[in-house]
């Protein structure tokens, strides 16, 4: 951590916008008024976790209600204790019942654009309702049942939601693969849940091209003997090879099925997903969520965070892929509990034109607009006349994840995509929370660019150092949480100790997020940055010893480090230190080839975007590699810190010489 010595405050941001006037006539009303409010209710849900959970909880549908709310043995929370609840069954059943079946759940638009007749879905919750029941009857008549994991390698079709919930409902846990992820990224996350069964489809549409992902489902299979039964969703009639022992249409499965399937009464304990993710070390890890506690809190966040009201005509847009904990979050879970439509879009967003989302935004009038930082700045290089073009008057609120968003960025959004009468609200959390650890709250909290101010009632968010001790104001040390919260993450699938490790180990007593942030004077936090090797390209969450291990697979590769770099788009960019094998030329062709190399270990966004050959990496005495070092060449600065322990100097003169 010795990273954190180097942290300063850097930013002196003064700009402030208080909510926007007229947002609540807007919203038909904000759940959360004012500060005064905010600060009220934050104060008593962390005096009395148990009893403001408790009455948040009773907003869902429980077949049985919980006998303790919570029990916390670090680093181990358990919520609601006793009850039973169907994820699907809060998301779908719960509104046909209440005599909402008729409305939009779901609004998907298809990338392929014929603007005469635009490629469009509208699914009701009773449509819903009958795929999701098929669909759970058909995992069941491929053998599937309570507690195993299904795989779903899917493009973003509704189907990919109503497969989740299908699982859901039959309390099979899923482990959604994002579709830009590799054949190998396919075997590594099967065989470590130990899932026999995909659901794909033949192909997925990308930015006017077909994504082959029934072919990664095919090479994932001939490489690892667990995948037995898939299942594949035409979406591209693109040419595809079929296994008859082995592969399903969706669409015979589901003309099969039976629409009638209960709903599993699961505990709320039971696992409701599995999600991969990147850590420091090793292969990417399964974290895994609960049932009652995720869904509580992720209904509650996006309640609040978005001023989600159902019966005001609201169309929520998230941005993100389902493959992301962003889109289990905010395109199914927390969206459909709140039953407002969620909707989908299946491509790039400048496909065909760089025009392409605030097309979507005008079409059907979305109110409620989620993305991350690095669209952002891709739509502010392409230009303010894009957005021009379409009537953007609906959007009522923008919100941001994944990454820090520059304050640059935040301005443009705020006046371009906003026109100055919609609050930014910057979440800031993880894979492992869940749900929003820290956000404004539209109509209460006043917001600056860069911070995500304040943390979401219940979670007891501090920056400290290893010992627990808080940090003066603008000194940066460790983001971390004191109290459990009921999206919480319940392990590592299979590795117990390195839950502990990760998470609970770094300092005492409370969970370490692996950001570092600094809180000012206000209160209000900014995020730092990772302090371990995650780096964060577009938003999307990479290990560094990953990409390090798809490089050094490469025949030609003796050795390989890999640091992030500032990218004007992607905010951080992979930079790949290389040394050859003896008798290998350094050549351009070798740098594409080990792109190309990794793209195939991992997936295109591991690509990394500058690779430098050197005949030796700079280490310590003890042969740590010197990352710090390494980072500053990546970025073009000097080394300003301590040198002394280089074991040659001239390895870093020679890779500062050493043009791209
Ligand atoms: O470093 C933080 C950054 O993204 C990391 C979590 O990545 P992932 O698990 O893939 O989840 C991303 C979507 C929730 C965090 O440790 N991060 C996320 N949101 C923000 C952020 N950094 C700064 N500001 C944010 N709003």
């Amino acid at each position: 951590m010795s990273e954190l010595n180097d942290i300063q405050s850097v930013l002196t941001e003064n700009r402030i916008f208080d909510p926007p006037a007229g947002f609540q006539e807007k919203l038909g009303g904000a759940w959360v008024e004012s500060m005064e409010a905010y600060r009220d209710l934050h104060a008593k849900s962390i005096a009395d976790p148990a009893g403001f959970w408790e009455s948040v909880a009773s907003n869902l549908q429980w077949f049985k209600p919980w006998d303790t709310v919570l029990e916390w043995n670090l680093p181990d929370a358990r919520w609601f204790i006793g009850g039973t609840i169907n994820a699907c069954y809060n998301c779908v059943d719960r509104h046909v019942e209440d005599g909402h079946g008729d409305e939009v759940a779901i609004v998907w638009e298809g990338e392929p654009m014929d603007n005469d007749d635009p490629d469009i879905r509208h699914l009701t919750y009773s449509d819903i309702q009958d795929k999701v029941s098929r669909c759970a009857n058909a995992l069941k008549s491929l053998g599937v049942g309570k507690g195993d994991v299904v795989t779903i390698y899917m493009g973003m079709v509704p189907e990919l939601s109503i497969a989740c919930l299908a699982c859901a409902r039959i309390g099979a846990p899923h482990s959604v693969i994002f579709g830009g992820f590799s054949s190998q990224a396919i075997v590594d996350r099967v065989e470590d849940a130990d899932s026999r069964v995909v659901i794909t489809c033949d192909g997925a549409w990308r930015r006017g091209s077909v994504v082959p992902l029934k072919a990664n489902v095919d090479a994932a299979a001939a490489k690892t003997k667990c995948i037995e039964k898939t299942i594949v969703f035409k979406r591209c009639d693109n040419e595809i090879a079929w296994d008859d022992a082995r592969d399903h249409w969706w669409h015979d499965l589901m003309e099969e099925a039976d629409a009638e399937c209960p709903c599993e009464h699961m505990d709320s304990e039971d696992m409701l997903f599995l999600l991969y993710t990147s850590g420091s070390t090793g292969k990417p890890k399964g974290i895994m969520h609960s049932t009652g506690g995720y869904m509580v809190y992720t209904m509650l966040t996006s309640r609040f965070t978005f001023n989600l009201r159902p019966d005001d005509g609201q169309v929520f847009w998230c941005t993100a892929d389902v493959g992301w904990i962003t889109g289990h979050s905010y395109i199914i879970y927390g969206i459909m509990a709140n039953r407002v439509p969620t909707l989908m879009y299946e491509g790039a967003p400048n496909h065909p034109e760089p025009d392409r989302f605030w097309s979507i935004v005008d079409r059907h009038k979305v109110t409620q607009f989620y993305t991350a930082p690095t669209a952002i700045r891709a739509f502010m290089k392409w230009g303010d006349e894009h957005p021009a073009k379409h009537d953007l008057s609906s959007l009522a609120v923008l919100g941001t994840v994944g990454e820090p968003i520059n304050p640059e960025a935040w301005m443009w959004y705020h006046r371009v995509i906003g026109q100055e009468r919609c609050p930014i609200v910057d979440t800031w959390w993880q894979t492992e929370t869940g749900a929003i650890m820290m956000t404004p709250l539209p109509a209460a909290t006043p917001t600056v660019p860069g911070s995500c101010t304040l943390p979401f009632f219940g979670i007891d968010a501090i920056v400290c150092d290893e010992q627990g001790n808080e940090k003066p104001p603008n000194t940066g040390g460790l983001l971390s949480i004191r109290q459990p919260w009921p999206a919480m993450l319940r392990g590592v699938h299979g590795d117990r100790q390195r839950f502990i490790d990760t998470y609970f180990s770094t300092v005492d007593g409370m969970y370490f997020a692996g950001d570092s942030a600094r809180r000012d004077e206000r209160g209000y936090f900014w995020i730092m940055g990772r302090v371990d090797d995650v780096i964060n390209v577009s938003g999307h969450r990479l290990g560094t010893m990953e990409v390090e291990s798809a490089l050094v697979s490469h025949d030609a590769v003796v050795e390989a480090a890999v640091v992030g770099m500032p990218h004007e788009i992607k905010g951080t960019g992979i930079a790949a230190f290389v040394t050859l094998g003896g008798g290998v030329e350094a050549c351009d062709e070798l740098k594409a080839s080990l792109r190309e190399h990794v793209a195939g270990e991992i997936g295109a966004i591991a690509k990394p975007d500058m690779i430098r050959f050197t005949d030796a990496l700079p280490k310590t005495r003890s042969g740590k590699i010197m990352r710090r070092l390494l980072r500053d060449v990546a970025s073009g600065k000097e080394s300003t810190g301590d040198m002394t322990t280089i074991e040659d100097f001239t390895v870093l003169a020679k890779l500062r010489d050493d043009e791209d």
